[in-house]
Parts: C-alpha cells; sequence; structure tokens
C-alpha cells in the first residue's frame, strides 16, 4: 500500500521553478567554405523586451500567432528532419521537401531570424536546439504539438476567441458544432495528431512526475483519460512492482501501445467513459489534464466515479498546473485561455478550487509534490 503522506498543510512542497530537459545544441557539420560571421542584431528586436517601447512591445505580441503559424508551417512541411546530417542551401532545402524555393528561402530566413533554424552563411539553413525539437525521431520532439496548433480542431475555435469571452462559451462548441473531443472521434487524422500531440507534451512532464512523486508502493495504477500511454509507460519503468491499466476512449486506446513495447505484459488496455465509469481496484489513479478540461459539475463526475471504486487507502493524483493567487506572469494563465478556447468549461485552477472540487466529490486534498515541471502531482485520498 501506499505510503501514508501528512495532509497539505503540513506538506506543502515548495514550488521549484519550472525547467524543461535540456537538449545539446546541434552541431551543424562543418561547412567547407567559412562561415559568414552572425550578423550583429540591430533594430527593435535586438533589445530586451523591457527596454522596448510600448508599441513595439504590443506589435511583438500581436505578430506573436505569425510567428507560431510559421513555426507550424516548418514542422509540417518536415523541415528539421531535413537538417539532421548538416545544413542545406535552401534550393537544395526545397528539393527535399517539394517547396517552392523563394518562399522556403522567406520562411527560413524569418525563423532564422528568431533562432528557430540558424542561417550558418547566405542562403544555407541549420538545425538549433529549438528545432531540434521539431525533429520526428528525437526523445523530447515537439513536432506533433507543433502541428497540432495549427489543425483546424485549434486555429478554428481560436478565431472565435472573442466569442468566447464575451459570452462565456467554448470557442471549439461554435466554431466545430461540437465538444472537441466528439469532433476529434469523427476526424480521426486530426485525432491522431491531437494524441500524438499529447505525447509530445506529456514527454516534457512525465519523467519529473515519475522521479519526484514515489509510485513504488503502488500495486495497481490507473491512468485515466492516459491517452497513448506515455505518462503510465513512464511511471510503471520507475515502479517495476505496478501492474498499469490505460483507460481512455475507445477510439483512443485502440491507437495505444507503442510506449508499451517493453512492458506489454504489465499493461491492460480498457475503452471506456469516465463519465459513465473508472476500473476499478486501483491504488493510484493517474488523471493529467484531464480535470482542466472540464466544468466542475463534470469534474466532480470524473472524481466521485473514482472515488466510487479505488482501493480505500488509494490515491488520486491529478496532475495540472496550479494557477498561483499572486498576479504577475505564469504559464497557468495563457492555458486556462487555452482552456476557455478548446474545451466545454474547463479551466485551470488555484489550489483552493481543486480542494473543494475533491471534497465535492468524496474526497480531500492531501498534498502537492512539485515536480521539476510545471506539472504539479495533486494528491487526493477518501474524505
Ligand atoms: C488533454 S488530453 C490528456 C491526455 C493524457 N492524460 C496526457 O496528459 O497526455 C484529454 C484526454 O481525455 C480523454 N477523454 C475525453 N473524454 C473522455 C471520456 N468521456 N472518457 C474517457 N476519456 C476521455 C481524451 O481522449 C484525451 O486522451
Amino acid at each position: 500500500m501506499p505510503a501514508k503522506r501528512k495532509p497539505a498543510s503540513k506538506r506543502r512542497a515548495v514550488r521549484k521553478p519550472a525547467s524543461r530537459g535540456r537538449l545539446k545544441a546541434a552541431r551543424p557539420s562543418k561547412p567547407k567554405t567559412p562561415l559568414v560571421r552572425p550578423r550583429k542584431a540591430s533594430g527593435p528586436a535586438a533589445q530586451a523586451p523591457q527596454q522596448l517601447s510600448p508599441p513595439i512591445q504590443l506589435m511583438q505580441m500581436l505578430t506573436g500567432f505569425m510567428v507560431s503559424r510559421s513555426i507550424c508551417a516548418a514542422a509540417e512541411l518536415g523541415i528539421a528532419d531535413k537538417l539532421v546530417r548538416g545544413p542545406l542551401y535552401y534550393t537544395e532545402l526545397a528539393k527535399a521537401i517539394g517547396a517552392n524555393q523563394k518562399t522556403l528561402h522567406r520562411l527560413m530566413r524569418a525563423l532564422s531570424s528568431l533562432g528557430v533554424f540558424a542561417e550558418v552563411k547566405p542562403g544555407t539553413y541549420a538545425l538549433t536546439p529549438l528545432s531540434e525539437l521539431l525533429r520526428s525521431d528525437v526523445p523530447g520532439s515537439m513536432k506533433h504539438m507543433a502541428e497540432m496548433m495549427t489543425t483546424p480542431s485549434h486555429w478554428l475555435p481560436w478565431g472565435r476567441f472573442d466569442e468566447a469571452v464575451m459570452h462565456g462559451i467554448s470557442a471549439a462548441d461554435k466554431a466545430l458544432g461540437k465538444d472537441v473531443f466528439s469532433y476529434y472521434a469523427e476526424n480521426p487524422e486530426e485525432s491522431r495528431v491531437f494524441n500524438a500531440a499529447m505525447s509530445n507534451f506529456s514527454a516534457m512532464s512525465a519523467g519529473a512526475i515519475a522521479k519526484a512523486y514515489d509510485f513504488r508502493n503502488f500495486e495497481r495504477i490507473i491512468d485515466v483519460g492516459g491517452g497513448h500511454g506515455f505518462l503510465l509507460s513512464t511511471v510503471l519503468r520507475h515502479a517495476p512492482q505496478a501492474q498499469g491499466v490505460l483507460y481512455d476512449l475507445p477510439q483512443v486506446v485502440q491507437g495505444a501501445g507503442e510506449h508499451f513495447a517493453d512492458i506489454k505484459d504489465r499493461v491492460r488496455v480498457i475503452g471506456g467513459d469516465f463519465f459513465k465509469a473508472a476500473p476499478d481496484g486501483g491504488d493510484a489513479y493517474l488523471l493529467k489534464h484531464i480535470i482542466h478540461d472540464w466544468d466542475d459539475e463534470r469534474c466532480v463526475k470524473i472524481l466521485s466515479n473514482i472515488a466510487n471504486v479505488m482501493h480505500p487507502e488509494g490515491r488520486v493524483l491529478v496532475c495540472e498546473l496550479i494557477v498561483p493567487n499572486e498576479p504577475g506572469p505564469h504559464f497557468s494563465h495563457v492555458m486556462d485561455l487555452n482552456m476557455l478556447a478548446m474545451t466545454p468549461g474547463g479551466c485551470e485552477r488555484t489550489e483552493e478550487h481543486f480542494a473543494d472540487l475533491f471534497k465535492a466529490a468524496g474526497l480531500k486534498l492531501a498534498g502537492i509534490t512539485a515536480p521539476q515541471s510545471p506539472v504539479n502531482v495533486i494528491e487526493a485520498i477518501k474524505a
């Protein structure tokens, strides 16, 4: 059985600053001709943000979606994979991906000016630590995340974001005519990209979660809404004694498997609806980025379904951002807006808000573990 943990009031983990695993800088292979010295940056973009005048700062923010869209285009075109063997002149790169030479050159020049690629000599482009992450075959790849950001499932709702703010409704419901998960059920290709993007997202925090929280005393770990099981597989590798259950919608779990190749015999995959039931008898229930997708009422339903069937000494482990009570910059605030755009009533929550949800579901907040990642492990036990 899991080791007893102190209640939240006595066991408030110190929140460490968010950090991401570092990847080695990509070393472009040495060009035969000497490199042109990188031009010294000049103009507004070369100054620290706080030195920029308000119109320039605002203009940078306003053009943020153009940057985002350009990075997504580079991911969709698979440019990073073509640069793995070394820098390429833009005409060769265009040939390799079948793109228009002049327009590809413009994209590469712009993204290089932002550090996503590097222009190692005029017209020749190389990978940087940022574009390394747009490769399809590296640990920590964010290629699918980049692709997902501009699929219609995300792009269209964000185009109607003002309506969500104005009327307190989900922009996805407006733009897609249904909630986003029903939309994915009808659009398998976009659903594939979404599930792969969620695995990319999980890769940013799963290792840190598995290290920070001690899973070694659990026998049956159930990942509710576990997608393709990236987190569950990572946790099971840190908890060799445990069996795992991956639980998600039937059409989602049927695509799972790639993350379990070496631990197949320890994992059961179950398709189902977490609003109807949860697999029983678990002593740990993982819920990563599930609670933030739904309004309070539906969260209480999901949590109650778990509370009804969990082992009496079991733990519910909600892995989410926590909105700080103090004002100031925090990743959770923009993600909260993404929830407003994309989900039926979802939001990011404060610690107190989580405690209220647990209470309404017959649970109580037992502790918070802050791994070296923006995602916290918010632990609840039976009330
Ligand atoms: C934001 S994703 C998180 C996936 C995964 N936990 C992760 O962190 O990578 C939400 C997940 O909830 C699943 N989901 C949505 N509605 C569901 C339902 N009614 N029953 C079970 N799973 C559901 C989705 O298929 C998706 O995998």
